[in-house]
């Protein structure tokens, strides 16, 4: 472990507030919130984001990029996408100067020492809210997102083969249970897991279309961030998928805010797959 360094006068960082610094080539960001100071990496464990630059509420920072929080206390990463906690690094607080010294990665207690030297004790944590993502294949599915990312009705994507399928099939044949497991084959490129059992599916209605003796397949889903950079691709997928069932005219799929999405909505399945107990 590194020894302290000093990073700032006190009085040189606002009650509420934050700066980044470098140390040993390494970028921190230095928090004040309710006169006690909190150290962590600027890095976001996501994909990177400068945490830094982020909205900074009690004790939450939220990244720029695609919004998961941190508490800064301890670095844990408290919402999606992120799932693992950032680098917590010790503080201490001598004669009007903040001093920081750099876990390193190594197992830790990150705390906060006021100037009469008394411990805060805040833990530092390496864990994560969700557990490791495994070490997986990306998305499960070859689509392009790009022209798919509108959102509402139109044509579904066919297989060389769905049109004679769907003409032999009768509108009958489909169900809300048979759409939600061809929908299981959409796989969440952030936590691999696919967007069923993560409770991203909130609605699936089929509707007839009599003209053509099909269905019409109507999906309502959420993301588990309004900045999630995957929900084109998961728009394009699942109308992919949903479009190829047999009795399918078109889907219509409308993305949704509310109810927020939170981890409570993810399925045991789920759960096991990204080691929540
Ligand atoms: S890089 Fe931080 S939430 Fe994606």
């Amino acid at each position: 472990m590194s020894d302290y360094v000093r990073v700032a006068a006190v009085g040189e960082i606002a009650d509420p507030g934050r700066q980044t610094f470098e140390v040993d080539e390494q970028l921190i960001v230095l928090f004040h919130v309710d006169g006690e100071f909190f150290c962590l990496d600027d890095v976001c464990t996501h994909d990177g984001g400068p945490l830094g630059d982020g909205v900074l509420e009690d004790h939450q920072i939220a990244c720029p990029r695609h919004g998961a929080k941190f508490d800064i206390r301890d670095g844990a990463a408290k919402t999606m996408p992120a799932t693992e906690a950032t680098a917590a690094h010790r503080v201490k607080v001598e004669n009007g100067e903040v001093w920081v010294r750099l876990s390193n990665g190594e197992a830790d207690s990150a705390s906060v020492e006021n100037t009469t030297g008394e411990s805060t004790g805040q833990a530092a944590q390496s864990q994560s809210i969700l557990g490791a993502a495994p070490a997986s294949t990306a998305n499960a599915l070859d689509a392009s997102p790009a022209e798919s990312a509108a959102i509402g009705s139109g044509a579904n994507a066919e297989s060389p083969n769905s049109e004679s399928a769907n003409a032999s099939q009768t509108p009958a044949e489909l169900s809300e249970e048979v759409v939600r497991e061809e929908l299981k084959k959409v796989i969440d490129p952030e936590l691999f897991v696919n967007i069923v059992d993560l409770g991203l599916v909130y609605q699936i209605e089929i509707r007839p279309h009599e003209e053509v003796g099909q269905s019409d397949v109507y999906i309502e889903m959420t993301l588990t961030s309004p900045m999630c950079p995957a929900g084109p691709q998961l728009v394009a997928n699942c109308k992919q998928v949903v479009g190829q069932l047999p009795g399918v005219a078109d889907t219509e799929l409308k993305l949704v805010m509310q109810p927020t999405w939170t981890p409570d909505c993810m399925t045991d399945d789920a759960r096991d797959q990204l080691g929540i107990f």
